[in-house]
């Protein structure tokens, strides 16, 4: 039984042979390609909000056969303190697969555990997997391998996105760096059990100096709301603007996992002068979880 719960979780061969099939699953879209999930019914429990995740894995999940279910969290009994477990059982009685977003990770894991199909994190507290995946097959779409590359992470170095980054880089071989102020940087002993090359600093210019990536992700995630007024004000100046994309590598992609917050993480006109590489990098969500899709089943 194949899971896809976190990028920690992962080895580098399963990210591998998943980066490796989605450029044919993007090519082979809209003509009659297999439809691995005929007569299948996948749940979708989202806690929190979604666009793109919630619209490329209902439209994935179609295009492969399959039916999705969306359920609110707050709509089904969970929301009213149903354990995880026991609404892991019941599901997995009925649905062939699960995608959960939620709070914590531990959920998603429980999940798993109990309902006995095949469960996709799609972004808890702790990682955000299928955006991780999905922001390296765009990076390999336009630039070539991963391997040796340099990404640089700017804002709230603490949260799901970045972390999820972090493990990766040790699993593909590409040095990270994270540029946040010291209250927003990852925990140590984080750093440590991913290994790797990730250099984290506060230094925002040194971290984007010579970089093939520079990436950000909102100063305010979701569940973060009552901190909004201190975040704003501790993280200005960790922005992805002009004169920070100089000091990268000249043609260096500029990428945005979304929603974007112009004047805060990014500057308007560096947003606007690289929103195809963004837009294409919303769009890879589907075809790069299509290809998760057709990897859990395998
Ligand atoms: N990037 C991302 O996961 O977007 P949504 O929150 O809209 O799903
Ligand atoms: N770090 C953000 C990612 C949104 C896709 C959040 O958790 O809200």
């Amino acid at each position: 039984m194949r899971h896809l719960l976190s990028i920690e979780g992962m080895s580098a061969g399963d990210m591998r042979e998943i980066l490796d099939a989605t450029p044919a699953v993007k090519r082979g879209r809209g003509t009659a390609g297999p439809r691995p999930l005929e007569g299948q019914t996948w749940a979708m429990i989202f806690a929190k909000a979604s666009t793109r995740t919630r619209v490329s894995f209902e439209v994935g999940l179609h295009e492969l056969g399959g039916r999705p279910l969306f359920l609110n969290a707050g709509d089904i009994q969970l929301g009213r303190g149903e354990p995880v477990k026991d609404t892991a059982r019941v599901l997995g009685r009925m649905v062939h697969g699960t995608i959960i977003r939620t709070y914590g990770q531990q959920e998603v894991e429980e999940f798993a555990e109990y309902s006995r199909i095949p469960t996709i994190n799609a972004l808890t507290d702790a990682e955000h997997p299928c955006q991780i995946l999905t922001d390296i097959f765009t990076i390999e779409e336009r630039a070539g391998a991963i391997a040796g590359k340099v990404v640089t992470f700017v804002g709230d170095g603490a949260c799901n996105v970045p972390i999820s980054w972090i493990f990766a880089a040790a699993k593909l071989d590409f040095e990270l760096r994270i540029a946040a102020p010291a209250a927003y940087q990852p925990d140590r002993e984080l750093l440590q059990r991913a290994g790797g090359r990730v250099l984290v600093t506060d230094d925002i210019n040194a971290a984007a100096d010579g970089a093939d990536v520079l990436y950000t992700d909102v100063w305010v995630s979701m569940g973060r709301e009552a901190e909004a007024a201190h975040r704003l004000q501790e993280l200005t100046g960790y922005q992805i603007n002009n004169a920070l994309v100089k000091r990268a590598k000249p043609g260096a992609l500029v990428m945005h996992c979304l929603p974007a917050y112009r004047g805060k993480e990014i500057a308007e006109d560096t947003f606007e002068a690289h929103a195809k590489t963004i837009f294409d990098q919303a769009e890879n969500r589907l075809h790069t979880q299509k290809a998760i899709l057709n990897w859990l089943v395998s």
